[in-house]
């Protein structure tokens, strides 16, 4: 395995807009992400915002995400992210639907057509096992669970609401069974990542744990080694 193909289980680091991760500060991430990576075999990707990416594809190996796309064409469009710009610069997937930044269901059927249309590999993220389940329908790549209220709080979706990990894993799978599952949410150290893995998810998406710790190659190290399976 390449440390730039994506393999489970999946550590999805979501950069967002944190001070810490944005501009140059960013471009720390890739190098702690390919140090961990080369310690523990684990796959991490990067979610970068518009501007980052670009820096962080050529800085390293490691797999990088939009945190959007815009289901639009190339042509008169203003202040959109286009999805040929995104698969240009050398992105491997790009976010959907994250609970900071929801979209209607036809426009995340839209999306992942564009996000196809540009071999853009697709993470549409669901707050609840419902919104889970009818994106499933339209078959994106991975399906990421993460209820809203338990974002950026600590309180790790693994530990706090199991349920809604392994009903998201049973329901989308009845759904499609194409369908990867990961799930977030106050996930901050490995004993909430390797909860996650033993609840059915493929993988996590983790952002303040990492981002703001005071030494995130360290954070995500211990997040890495607890799943090693
Ligand atoms: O995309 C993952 C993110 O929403 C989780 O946030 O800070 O709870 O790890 P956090």
């Amino acid at each position: 395995m390449s440390i730039g193909v994506l393999s489970y289980p999946l550590i999805l680091l979501n950069l967002k807009t944190y001070e810490q991760s944005t501009g140059q500060k960013a471009l720390n991430f890739p190098r702690v992400a390919e140090r961990v990576y080369e310690k523990t075999g684990i796959n991490i990707a990067l979610a970068a915002q518009a501007l980052d990416i670009q820096a962080l594809v050529d800085a390293s190996e490691i797999p990088v995400f939009s945190q959007h796309i815009d289901p639009v064409y190339p042509g008169r469009n203003t202040g959109h992210i286009l999805p040929e710009a995104v698969a240009e610069s050398g992105c491997y997937g790009t976010l959907l639907n994250h609970s900071e930044h929801q979209i209607p269901l036809d426009v995340i059927k839209k999306s992942i057509k564009r996000a196809r249309e540009v071999d853009l590999f697709t993470c549409v993220c669901a707050d609840t096992i419902d919104t889970a389940k009818r994106i499933a329908l339209l078959n994106p790549d991975v399906i990421a669970i993460e209820p809203s209220e338990l974002i950026g709080s600590g309180i790790s979706v693994s530990k706090a609401q199991p349920e809604i990990v392994s009903g998201a894993v049973k329901g989308v799978k009845s759904v499609n069974s194409n369908v990867t599952v990961l799930c977030g949410a106050g996930i901050t150290n490995g004993e909430d990542a390797s909860a996650a893995l033993d609840l059915g998810a493929r993988g996590i998406l983790v952002a303040s744990g990492v981002v703001k710790s005071d030494d995130p190659y360290e954070s995500l190290l211990d997040l890495a080694r607890s799943m090693q399976r």
